[in-house]
C-alpha cells in the first residue's frame, strides 16, 4: 500500500514537472527536455527516482548505449560473456529470449510489469548486469564513486540516426515521420536521450578520465572484428577467456550465437515484442533491421550526410573522439 502511494507520488511528481519543462513533438512519442537531455515522457517520470533510489555496487556491470547504436546486441554479448560457466552455448537462454529480456534495464524498473520500483534491482545479486540509455549526467554519481563498470557503445551518427528513423516509424502509431524532419530534429539534438553529440562526449571524457571503468566502444569496432571485441569486452569486465576456452573455440562460437544473422532468425526473436511504459509496443523484429555499417547511403542524401558530417566535426573538435 506504501509503496502503491510512493508510486502514485512519484507519478505527480512526474507530471508536474513535465508541465514546466520544455516539450516537442513529431518523433513517436513527445520529447521534453530534462537537464538538457530530451526524454520521452514516461522515461523521465522513471529516471526521476532512479537518481534518489538507484544504489550503485562497486561489481556493478553498466551496459550504456545511445539508442539504435547495437543496444540489443551488446546486451547479448555482455549476458553470453558474463554468463558462460552458467549455459552450455547449444542450449542458451539467448535461443529462447530475446537479449532485452535477460539484462535489466536501470530506468525501467520503477514502472516495469514487475510491478513498482527498485526493489527488483537491488534483489539481483552481484555481480548485477545492468543497462541504461540515460546519459552519465542523469545517473546517480555513485556510479562513477563506486567505480562501476561501464561498457558504452556508440556508433556513428549518420548510421545511428537512419536506424533511429526507421524505428521511430516502426512504433509510431500515427503518420510516418518524414526523414527531413527527423533529421531536422536529430541535428537540433531533438532525439531520444539527445543531443547525441551530448551523450556521447559525457561517456568520452569518463572513458578518458578512468579507461579501466569505463570502456568506450564502436559499434563499427565490433562490426570490423568482432572476435576482437568480444575478447576485449570479456577482458575488462574480468571474465576474460582462458587459453583452453579459446583453444576450443568458445569465444568464436558465443560472436556466432549473438550474430545479426543467428539472433535476427530465432522465433524469439520474430516473434513477440516489449512493453515500454508510455504505451509503446516494441516488436522484437524491429530491433533488427539490417545491421550493416553505411546503410545511411540508402536513405539519407548526399548533402544530408555533409551536413551531419560538419556538426559531427563541430560538436567533437578537440575532444579526440571521431568517426
Ligand atoms: P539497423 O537499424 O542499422 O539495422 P539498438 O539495439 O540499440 O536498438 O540498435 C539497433 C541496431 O542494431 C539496428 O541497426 C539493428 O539491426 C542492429 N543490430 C541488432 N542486433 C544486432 C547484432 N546481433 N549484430 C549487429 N547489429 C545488430
Amino acid at each position: 500500500m506504501e509503496q502503491l502511494q510512493s508510486r502514485i507520488d512519484e507519478e505527480s511528481h512526474g507530471d508536474n514537472l513535465i508541465a514546466t519543462l520544455p516539450t516537442r513533438e513529431g518523433l513517436s512519442t513527445p520529447l521534453t527536455l530534462f537537464k538538457n537531455c530530451w526524454l520521452r515522457p514516461q522515461v523521465l517520470k522513471n529516471c526521476l527516482p532512479v537518481q534518489d533510489k538507484f544504489m550503485p555496487r562497486s561489481e556493478d556491470i553498466i551496459l550504456a548505449t545511445h539508442p539504435k547504436c547495437g543496444t540489443t546486441w551488446l546486451k547479448a554479448l555482455a549476458f553470453a560473456i558474463t554468463n558462460r560457466v552458467h549455459y552450455a552455448l547449444a542450449d542458451h537462454p539467448l535461443l529462447e529470449k530475446n537479449p532485452h529480456k535477460v539484462v535489466t534495464i536501470i530506468e525501467a524498473q520503477f514502472l516495469s510489469e514487475r510491478g513498482g520500483d527498485l526493489d527488483y534491482i537491488e534483489s539481483l545479486p552481484s555481480p548485477r548486469l545492468l543497462a541504461t540509455h540515460l546519459p552519465l549526467s542523469l545517473l546517480p554519481s555513485g556510479v562513477c564513486k563506486a567505480g562501476c563498470r561501464i561498457v558504452y557503445l556508440c556508433r556513428e551518427p549518420k548510421d545511428a540516426f537512419t536506424s533511429m528513423w526507421h524505428f521511430e516509424n516502426k512504433v509510431r502509431k500515427g503518420d510516418p515521420i518524414s526523414l527531413d524532419e527527423a533529421f531536422n530534429m536529430f541535428c537540433e539534438g531533438c532525439s531520444s536521450f539527445g543531443p547525441f553529440w551530448d551523450h556521447y562526449l559525457q561517456y568520452w571524457k569518463e572513458n578518458l578520465a578512468r579507461p579501466q571503468e569505463v570502456l568506450f566502444l564502436k559499434y563499427e569496432e565490433i562490426m570490423l572484428d568482432p572476435l576482437k571485441a568480444v575478447r576485449k569486452i570479456a577482458k575488462f569486465l574480468d571474465f576474460p577467456f582462458t587459453e583452453e576456452e579459446e583453444s576450443r573455440g568458445d569465444d568464436k562460437e558465443l560472436v556466432r550465437l549473438c550474430s545479426f544473422e543467428v539472433l535476427s532468425n530465432l522465433d524469439a526473436n520474430k516473434t513477440g515484442g516489449i512493453e515500454r511504459p508510455g504505451n509503446m509496443f516494441i516488436e522484437h523484429s524491429s530491433l533488427f533491421r539490417k545491421g550493416e555499417v553505411g546503410d545511411w547511403v540508402n536513405h539519407m542524401s548526399k548533402e544530408m550526410g555533409e551536413k551531419l558530417d560538419i556538426l559531427v566535426e563541430e560538436k567533437f573538435k578537440g575532444s579526440g573522439l571521431q568517426f
